[in-house]
């Protein structure tokens, strides 16, 4: 399983680092959608569905946490600790984020509007969709 890091480019001088993200450029879709998880409670596990269309960027602009992705075969854990790195996600990705520092600041980027009817909230439907997608691309 492949996982898609990015580096973003930091914009430093003696004032500080600046990021600045366009579509298409440094971010491979259209952002239609941003949105940031804060105050993130201790311990909290958050996340545990995939997606059947939608593709995101997760950055955690502001300490750390940890993604867990699954493919429906593999599954990888990758630390977000830097505010210059993006995660890409891909639809049909199971995820889960959890080990939040209590400063942590998780922006997600997302390539469509929310839309409850994209989610696949449940593991065996998700691990069902995997195999049908894999099925209809044979
Ligand atoms: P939820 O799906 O539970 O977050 P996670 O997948 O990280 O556990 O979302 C929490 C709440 O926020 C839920 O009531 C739906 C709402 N929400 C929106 O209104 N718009 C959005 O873009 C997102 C991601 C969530």
């Amino acid at each position: 399983m492949q996982v898609v890091k990015y580096m973003f480019q930091p914009h430093g001088d003696d004032r500080g680092q600046l990021v600045a993200l366009e579509e298409f450029k440094d971010i491979p879709f259209k952002i239609k959608r941003v949105y940031y998880m804060y105050d993130t409670v201790t311990d909290v596990r958050r996340g545990f569905h995939a997606h059947k269309a939608l593709e995101q960027i997760l950055i955690c602009i502001h300490g750390s946490c940890k993604i867990l992705l699954d493919n429906g075969h593999e599954k990888k854990v990758i630390p977000l600790e830097k505010p210059y790195e993006g995660l890409y996600v891909a639809n049909n990705m199971w995820r889960e984020m959890y080990d939040f520092s209590p400063d942590a600041v998780l922006l997600v980027l997302a390539s469509e509007l929310y839309d409850e009817s994209d989610y696949i909230r449940n593991y065996d439907d998700f691990l069902a969709f995997v195999k049908a997608s894999e099925e209809e691309n044979k």
